[in-house]
């Protein structure tokens, strides 16, 4: 019996990139991956191909800011083993279209862009820990990201308040013994970001990396495996930034 093994983890943004491979690599070491995307179809692609594999997984649609939809979702995924062990809070908006000043996005945009980064956080995390008490390693991974240390972007201070609730998570959690972490990925070469992102600017932020190496999903997917394992066992309240250096130079 491994971190993982008959446990379950429900990881949000599911359906592709690093939540598509955050839900592999669970599986691969015998979790039961949920992948919840407000794209059903890639959800269940995603778990399918998981599944093909040998592993366990089921694909639901849903907008993470739905609050009946995202408890109907936890408590299909707790009805797999009797509860959740591990929630990824990875869904997030942060195409170029979200990446925008906030007087050329105007409200609505903003305001999505905050529900979906920020309150969707909340939303499945009040969704989710009720079936995670007494659950022994039990914790709940957000994804932040390097800009929420730059500064300058509505898309950083989604980011930020994600760091911040991942401390005020962590606080109100402990008592439950659930641990609450947060990754802050670079500039990482999935296929939403590599397909869209113009080469001159993938060019200027990767100049702000200290290691040459591109970043790539399995250095973050290596991240959050390391924070849901009992390695992490004493590990609460973080930021693990995983940026190639990107941040030491802020
Ligand atoms: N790729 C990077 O370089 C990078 C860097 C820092 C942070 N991040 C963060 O990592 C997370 C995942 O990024 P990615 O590159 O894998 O993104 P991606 O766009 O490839 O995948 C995101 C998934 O989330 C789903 N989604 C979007 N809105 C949703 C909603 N309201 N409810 C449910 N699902 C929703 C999308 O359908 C998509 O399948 C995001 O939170 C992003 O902000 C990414």
């Amino acid at each position: 019996m491994g971190d993982w093994s008959g446990k379950t983890a429900v990881v949000t943004g599911g359906g592709r990139g690093f939540g598509k491979a955050f839900g592999a690599a669970l599986a691969a070491e015998g979790a039961h991956a949920v992948l919840v995307d407000i794209d059903g179809a890639v959800a269940e692609a995603a778990a399918a191909e998981i599944r093909a594999a040998g592993g366990a997984a089921t694909g639901l649609g849903g907008d993470v800011t739905d609050e009946a939809r995202m408890n109907e979702v936890m408590a299909q995924a707790a009805a797999v083993a009797g509860g959740i062990d591990f929630l990824i809070n990875n869904a997030g908006l942060h195409s170029d279209e979200y990446g925008q000043p906030i007087f050329k996005m105007g409200l609505a945009k903003v305001r999505r862009l905050f529900e979906v980064n920020v309150m969707g956080v909340v939303c499945c995390t009040l969704a989710a820990v009720p079936h995670m008490r007494g659950r022994p390693g039990a914790s709940v991974v957000n994804i932040s990201s390097s800009a929420a240390h730059m500064h300058g972007s509505a898309y950083g201070d989604s980011k930020l308040a994600v760091a911040g609730l991942t401390i005020t998570f962590a606080r109100e959690l402990a008592p439950d013994g659930i641990r609450v972490n947060a990754i802050s990925p670079g500039l990482m070469l999935t296929e939403t970001i590599a397909a869209e992102l113009p080469p001159e600017t993938k060019a200027r932020v990767k100049a702000m990396q200290l290691l040459a190496e591109d970043g790539k999903e399995g250095h973050i997917v290596d991240a959050m495996m390391f924070l849901t394992s009992s390695k992490a066992a004493f590990i609460t309240g973080e930021t693990l930034r995983v940026t190639g250096g990107m941040a030491a130079g802020v």
